[in-house]
């Protein structure tokens, strides 16, 4: 863990801030994609999880496309430097002014996820005189065995088409003439860490390919979204997650023929490279005795404990003290939830101490919120340090 060594060295910083490791970031993009250079897998990031400008720089290095949920975020993949013709764009709900920016930016596809939207598309595509390449999302109805929070793909869910109204409209869609049906894509959910759901997936994939086929769709690339999983809980453990399993397990079960195989990672490219460092304001114990440690960090820097009740591992990175005691991690806000962990185990913690609040490069900043006026956290990069 990057805090830890270069504690030292942290106590100038203006708290809290996001902490990155480049150097994990890069053994990350490494393995990825040296392990899908096997199977001819085309990788993109989920921008979602972390849009910070010197991530994506090293993101765009290593060749990743990008996969997008609003304009605003094609908008930032294309200042960043990424091929309009690499980024893939998906989301329930597209304002008629962001589809108007894909469609005229020519990116590789627009992810629709109702014929309600193909029909949209496919008359902004007209407005615009052009033909437009798009996917079909499909709501594959897997159960992730995820927090239920971050599950997208099951029957009931607002993601995606239901295969009943492909099946629906299918002379329809087929009749959209500024449209190019040429991808389908699934996403199941996020911080998937039973990888034998990932079978599931394919066996969908494959019976879904299939049946679009013989509907008259004529299918260039599969994009099987993201969702691998992260350690949270022991993140020294697996600072790489196991892409290489994934991917063995997609190679064994895949398919779908000589098309193109897309994924679209987030939390497992950025997640393990980023911290939360805040400092500890001040100490209290309630009425009840529980011990509160209130440090400068709140749910508006990394709201992901008091959003889903996710779990962060909290160390302290200054302390000396040989005595440990067991605390509430509280942070600043207006909000009784702004709770980062209970009966966290820590040495003695005092007013000034540096903790950590790991594994929060995914989902972290970029869920940042000005609530109670709050700034929004600054960065810090280890190859800056
Ligand atoms: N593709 C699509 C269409 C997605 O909706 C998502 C994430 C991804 C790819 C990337 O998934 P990943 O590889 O990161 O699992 N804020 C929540 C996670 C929400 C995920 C939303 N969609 C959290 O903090 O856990």
């Amino acid at each position: 863990m990057l805090s830890r060594q270069v504690a030292a060295k942290l106590g100038t910083y203006e708290t809290p801030f996001y902490l990155y490791d480049m150097e994990l970031l890069r053994r990350t993009l490494e393995n990825v994609t040296s392990v899908a250079s096997n199977y001819g897998y085309r990788i993109h990031y989920a921008i979602k999880a972390n849009f910070d400008a010197r991530l994506l720089e090293i993101i765009r290095e290593y060749g990743l496309g990008i996969d997008c949920a609003s304009g605003n975020e094609i908008r930032c993949a294309i200042e960043a430097g990424f091929d309009p013709k690499s980024i893939v764009y998906a989301g329930v709900g597209k304002r008629d002014k962001e589809l108007r920016y894909a469609i005229e930016q020519g990116i590789m596809a627009i992810n629709c996820e109702s014929t309600e939207e193909l029909h949209v598309v496919d008359a902004l595509a007209r407005e615009a005189g052009k033909v437009v390449d798009v996917a079909l999302r499909i709501n594959p109805d897997i159960d992730p065995k995820t927090n239920h929070c971050i599950d997208t793909g099951q029957a009931d869910s607002k993601f995606g088409i239901s295969y009943e109204e492909i099946l629906a409209g299918v002379e329809d869609i087929r009749s959209l003439r500024n449209l190019n049906v040429v991808g389908m894509h699934l996403h199941i959910g996020s911080q998937i860490r039973e990888l034998h759901v990932f079978e599931n997936m394919c066996n969908k994939v494959n019976a879904i390919v299939d049946n679009l086929t013989s509907l008259g769709f004529d299918l260039r690339f599969v994009d099987v979204g993201g969702g691998l999983g992260i350690n949270y809980d022991l993140p020294e453990n697996e600072p790489i997650p196991n892409f290489a399993s994934l991917f063995a397990i997609v190679n064994s079960h895949l398919n779908v023929g000589s098309r193109e195989v897309h994924f679209e990672f987030g939390r497992s490219i950025v997640g393990e490279c980023g911290e939360l460092i805040t400092r500890v304001l001040f100490n209290k114990t309630t009425a009840t005795g529980r011990k509160l440690v209130i440090v400068d960090a709140s749910m508006t820097e990394l709201i992901r404990p008091a959003l889903y009740g996710s779990y962060h591992n909290i160390e302290n990175i200054t302390s000396a003290s040989d005595q440990r005691e067991k605390y509430t991690i509280v942070g600043t806000a207006c909000e009784s939830t702004d709770v980062f962990d209970e009966n966290v185990s820590l040495p003695l913690t005092r007013r000034g101490d540096l903790l950590t609040i790991k594994s929060a490069g995914a989902y972290g900043m970029s869920m940042a919120s000005r609530y109670n006026l709050h700034d929004l956290p600054g960065a810090v990069y280890s190859d800056r340090l």
